[in-house]
């Protein structure tokens, strides 16, 4: 069932879909309200349940009293660690598909309280709102104990966490002699970042609706990015049948990472379903969107040595982030400073610091965001020493092959992105000095900084049947979090069976599809696109086949290679005037359906050897208020490099939207703790701010050719993350030469540039 890796040149038919702006397929759904979300589904019996968040930051519950909640008429149960049933997970470890190596958080195992707002108990009621009153009536007695949650005052108490099982390689060790080549470098820059944690904050809450039906099977509707992991994750914990779950996610209003793993919620859910037997929806509140996974502060620290001319000579990138006691939670920050320049000097190190918070999570470019930002300022920064554009500085220290390996690229055109974004922004007419530009009251600023995220695939299966009416079903278990994935692939099928975007319907979302992995990392067009590829290739073999069986037929003895598939036909590519339509091949051979599945696998050998990664350079203007020192980002050119570009609308869309999250940690995001209490103080959209329209100027995006055969059979390495890579650095480049005034500390708020 593996498909072997087709020929490099997926365009077969010039005409295609492939590379088109096609509008998104579930657009229609989405904008009249038919698109449904994971707490917008119900049964009759339908049953609410309300999580009680725990007070305290550390400690142990010494007495939970839920007698005045189950007085009230309409409150079913309440659900604590000293009622809850004995379940599998309970005496077993086990992990979901993102657990870092540790042991995972399990709800109401005990009485321990590991950090604040953990979830302690679960109110279930006839209604949403009376589980929500009822919540607040559970009187729980604490006793608590010292807690940490300062990175800052506990960093010097950090730890190497040494390899992980997930795609984050441990740093390279140093080359050459970077303390030394750094004392001996005639310009020196050395410098601390500081980068407050994040939380993910999509639209849509992370909510779970479990459906009990009469036969006693479930269906699960829940908000992630991997309706495959949490199916895993249920039948384990719960010590259920495969065959007895199925968990739906076919929309998902947004994640970026936040959904990758299984969350409370759906364990509650599931809980509460399982015990009671009838069917029940757990919906977290915006507060309560706080209490699971976030991007980990980070103190970061960037030393580089270069010569008068601006050659780098010694590179070193120290990162010390926070994690969970219970999980090493990794996404090593630093590994990308060594990929990103040549230098033969370079040391970098990555540590772990525990608190007593939950096990931080992946966020849109989950390391490079963090990791890159200081890199870029710290070139800026050198940059101005040397009195060197730092556009020349970094093609000074341009590097054609990955020097944390020694490999060449798959592909490399940055230089590319360096060049059309400075054109299309109009960087030459920068003048260098700080505080040159302005206009009336306000300081305007130009900054850049280049971006760089992996380019990774994974294996992932996909299933397609093609009916005699020439309408074609493929189907494979991701997900679409707002990305564009149903809308791409189902124009990868369209394209290569010549069929309209109409005819072709892309299923996802369903735990009971083909296997695919979860969605995130930028993987999903590579993993799951060349499954589609590979499945509808293996379609169009059996149509070739078929058509040429009969001796009438026009395409009789006609070989694969030179039949082209477009409009609903098989066409004889010299003689277009022989041709047949796919329901004409399938009545003709008596063939009702054509059903195929095909599995797709990384190139394996061609990874071995090369480094994939995507790149890109960002250009921005600020607008700074002299006297208020308000900020505004009043341009942005983005230049990506990520191979073929499966559709320019959809990936501008999603460059747009990275752009914008880059925006909010340049800026705006930061959940703050007071470390009294050990809990983040904003933790709702009023203290917590993200980006809203009026701070979000016209983003131009351009997407340079980047021809990569070796990356996978559709050429293309996909564009989630790489668009907000950069951003924060771009900006705060942007702020120094607005200002004159140089931070470090994320996010740049109007206090530190005054
Ligand atoms: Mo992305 S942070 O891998 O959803």
């Amino acid at each position: 069932m593996i498909a072997i890796p087709s020929i490099p040149g997926f365009l077969k038919e010039p005409n295609g879909p492939i590379g088109k702006p096609v509008s998104r397929v579930d657009g229609r759904k989405k904008v009249t309200g038919n698109a449904h979300y994971a707490a917008e589904f119900t049964l009759p019996d339908l049953a609410h349940g309300y999580i009680v968040s725990s007070a305290i930051a550390r400690g142990r519950i010494t007495r939970i009293d839920t007698a005045a909640a189950l007085a009230l008429p309409g409150v079913i149960h309440v659900f604590t660690h000293e009622n809850r049933p004995s379940l599998a997970w309970f005496d077993r470890k086990w992990k979901d598909d993102d657990a870092p190596k540790g042991a995972p958080f399990r709800p109401l195992y005990d009485a321990e309280i590991h950090h604040a707002l953990q979830p302690v108990a679960l109110v279930i009621a006839e209604s949403f709102e009376l589980a929500r009153y009822a919540a607040r009536l559970v009187h729980i007695e604490y006793e608590a104990a010292p807690h940490q949650t300062d990175l800052r005052a506990n960093r010097a108490d950090s730890f190497t966490p040494g390899k992980d099982k997930g795609g984050f390689q441990p740093p390279p060790k140093p080359r050459g002699d970077p303390e030394q080549a750094f004392l001996d470098s005639p310009v020196q820059v050395d410098a601390e970042f500081t980068q407050a944690a994040e939380y993910h904050n999509p639209m849509e809450m992370h909510a779970t609706t479990v459906l009990h039906h009469d036969d006693g099977t479930l269906t699960v509707h829940d908000k992630t990015q991997g309706a495959q992991n949490c199916h895993t994750y249920i039948c384990n914990v719960f010590g259920l049948a495969k065959s007895a779950v199925r968990v739906m996610s076919p929309f998902v209003g947004g994640a970026f990472g936040s959904g990758l793993r299984p969350q409370h919620q759906l364990f509650m859910a599931m809980l509460a379903a399982t015990q009671l037997k009838r069917s029940v929806r757990v919906e977290l509140s915006r507060p309560q969107m706080f209490s699971f996974g976030h991007r980990p502060e980070t103190i970061q620290r960037v030393a580089l040595g270069a010569d008068r001319d601006g050659t780098l000579r010694a590179l070193i990138h120290e990162a010390v982030q926070e994690s969970s006691r219970n999980e090493n939670y990794v996404e090593i920050v630093v590994n990308w400073s060594g990929q990103q320049y040549k230098c033969d000097n370079v040391r970098l190190d990555y540590t772990l610091t525990r608190l007593d918070v939950h096990t931080p999570l992946d966020q849109r470019a989950p390391g490079a965001a963090t990791g890159v930002t200081a890199l870029e300022i710290a070139m800026d920064e050198l940059a101005g020493k040397l009195g060197m554009d730092p556009l020349e500085l970094r093609l000074r220290n341009y590097t054609e092959t990955d020097p944390n390996t020694g490999n060449p690229f798959s592909s490399k055109e940055l230089r590319a992105c360096f060049q059309q974004g400075a054109e299309r922004f109009g960087w030459a007419k920068r003048s260098p000095a700080p505080r040159s530009m302005r206009d009336g009251r306000e300081l305007i600023g130009w900054g850049m900084a280049a971006g760089v995220w992996d380019a990774m695939q994974g294996q992932a299966a996909a299933k397609a049947v093609l009916g005699v009416d020439g309408k074609l079903g493929v189907s494979s278990a991701t997900a679409d979090i707002g990305t564009g994935t149903y809308t791409v692939m189902t124009q990868i099928a369209a394209d290569v069976l010549g069929l309209p975007i109409g005819e072709v319907t892309f299923c996802l979302g369903d735990s009971s599809l083909p296997t695919a992995p979860i969605e995130g990392g930028s993987w999903t067009v590579s993993t799951v696109g060349s499954a589609v590829k590979a499945v509808c290739d293996r379609v169009r073999s059996q149509l070739v086949t078929l058509a040429g069986k009969r001796d009438d037929s026009p395409l009789k003895g006609v070989a694969e290679e030179d039949v082209l598939f477009a409009d609903g036909h098989l066409i004889v590519r010299d003689d277009p005037s022989r041709r047949l339509s796919i329901t004409d091949v399938m009545r003709g051979s008596g063939t009702l359906s054509i059903e195929e599945e095909a599995r797709a696998l990384p190139y394996l050998l061609a990874r071995a050897r090369h480094t994939f990664a995507t790149h890109s350079a960002v250009f921005v203007e600020v607008r700074v208020d002299e006297d208020l020192g308000t900020i505004r980002v009043a341009r942005v050119v983005s230049a990506i490099a990520a191979g073929r570009i499966i559709n320019p609308k959809t990936a501008r869309s999603q460059i747009q939207g990275a752009v914008v999250w880059g925006i909010g940690m340049g800026l705006e995001e930061g959940a703050f703790t007071d470390h009294r209490l050990g809990r983040v103080m904003n933790h709702d959209y009023a203290e917590y701010h993200v980006p809203v329209n009026a701070d979000v100027p016209d983003i131009d995006v351009l997407f340079v050719e980047e021809h990569d055969d070796m990356v996978n059979a559709l050429g293309a390495k996909g564009v989630g993350e790489i668009g907000i890579v950069g951003v924060p650095a771009a900006i705060a480049n942007a702020i120094h030469h607005a200002t004159g005034v140089r931070v470090r500390d994320f996010p740049i708020t109007l206090d530190k540039v005054l």
